[in-house]
């Protein structure tokens, strides 16, 4: 169902203008830029696209995916704070990507959570959250993590599935963690491939062990299925193992394509053949769209 203009639009900033575009077709929002001006100093003015009264919709959708997002949090802060004053009574955030999440419990005495700081900010800016395979691995919904009134989590793990059908339909499907196992599971059921998990201890934020579960990887193409790829580390190790159990191929998909500084380079250097991701953080590798999951979230929060 479409809302009328008058009552909704979608709000992004420049870098994001083609995945708004994307996202406002498919949820018949009405697509607005929010002007943004650097000063010298590095402070930012904002400038939100209101009406010829000066006044914004009831409803603001803003669409910021979270990925390099510590001074996305300053833009959020700045953009519903004012958006309030202009009139938005409802405020939804469409964080493809959501920051933050993986530090959830502090493993050092005085070490910040920040899953749970970031999550009450955001909580105190905007009604609604949208987002995709936030990384929740100590608490068991987004609600927990982010006290918000409307939350919907939506996942990557299924539509890399058809993906993954469509190019290998007998894929032997291969989490690289303990913590992959739900998106490798969801996955499977989809198309019910044979599938397995590693299991996998980090030392630091560029070197893990894996270990690979009894399988039979001899002859067969594998995909590697994970929420994110950050320095590839992770998909590389278990590529690498893979390739010596004689894949023929191993591939990667991901939900979220961070791909930190030289992290495909790794992940071919360890055998890596495709990769594949979600659009949810723009990269080379975007093969799934998730502008209609996205928008169908946003149809059961807004008005008809
Ligand atoms: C953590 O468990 C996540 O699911 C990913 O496996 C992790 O963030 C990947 O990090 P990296 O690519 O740096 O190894």
């Amino acid at each position: 169902m479409s809302v009328a203009p008058s009552q909704a639009c979608l709000l992004h900033f420049d870098d994001e203008t083609a995945a708004a575009q994307r996202l406002g077709q498919a949820a018949q929002l009405p697509v607005k830029m929010i002007d943004r001006h650097r000063f010298p100093d590095g402070e930012l003015k904002l400038r939100l696209p209101v009406d010829g009264a000066g006044r914004l919709p009831a409803h603001v959708v803003l669409l910021r995916s979270l990925h390099d997002p510590n001074e996305k949090l300053v833009e959020l802060l700045l953009t519903a704070r004012a958006a309030r004053t202009l009139g938005a009574r409802h405020i939804t955030l469409v964080a493809p990507y959501m920051a933050y999440m993986r530090q959830d419990i502090a493993f050092a005495p005085g070490e910040v959570v920040s899953q749970q700081v970031v999550g009450a900010f955001l909580a105190g800016l905007v009604d609604a959250v949208i987002t995709v395979d936030p990384h929740l691995h100590r608490v068991a919904t987004l609600q927990e993590a982010m006290a918000v009134p409307q939350a919907i989590v939506l996942s990557g793990a299924e539509p890399l599935a058809d993906l993954i059908a469509q190019r290998h339909p007998n894929a032997l499907l291969v989490g690289p963690d303990g913590e992959s196992a739900q998106w490798i599971a969801q996955a499977a059921a989809r198309h019910g491939f044979d599938h397995a998990v590693c299991t996998k201890v980090r030392h630091g934020d560029r070197d893990v062990t894996i270990e690979l579960p009894p399988l039979h990887a001899q002859g067969r193409a594998v995909v590697l299925l994970d929420d994110m790829a950050s320095t590839g580390r992770t998909l590389a190790q278990a590529a690498r193992l893979l390739r010596a159990a004689g894949a023929a191929s191993v591939d990667v998909a991901v939900t979220h394509a961070l791909f930190a500084g030289d992290a495909l380079q790794a992940l071919h250097d360890a055998g890596v053949g495709q990769v594949w991701s979600t659009d949810c953080i723009p990269h080379a590798s975007n093969a799934v769209p998730m502008a209609e999951p996205l928008a169908q979230a946003l149809r059961s929060l807004l008005p008809a």
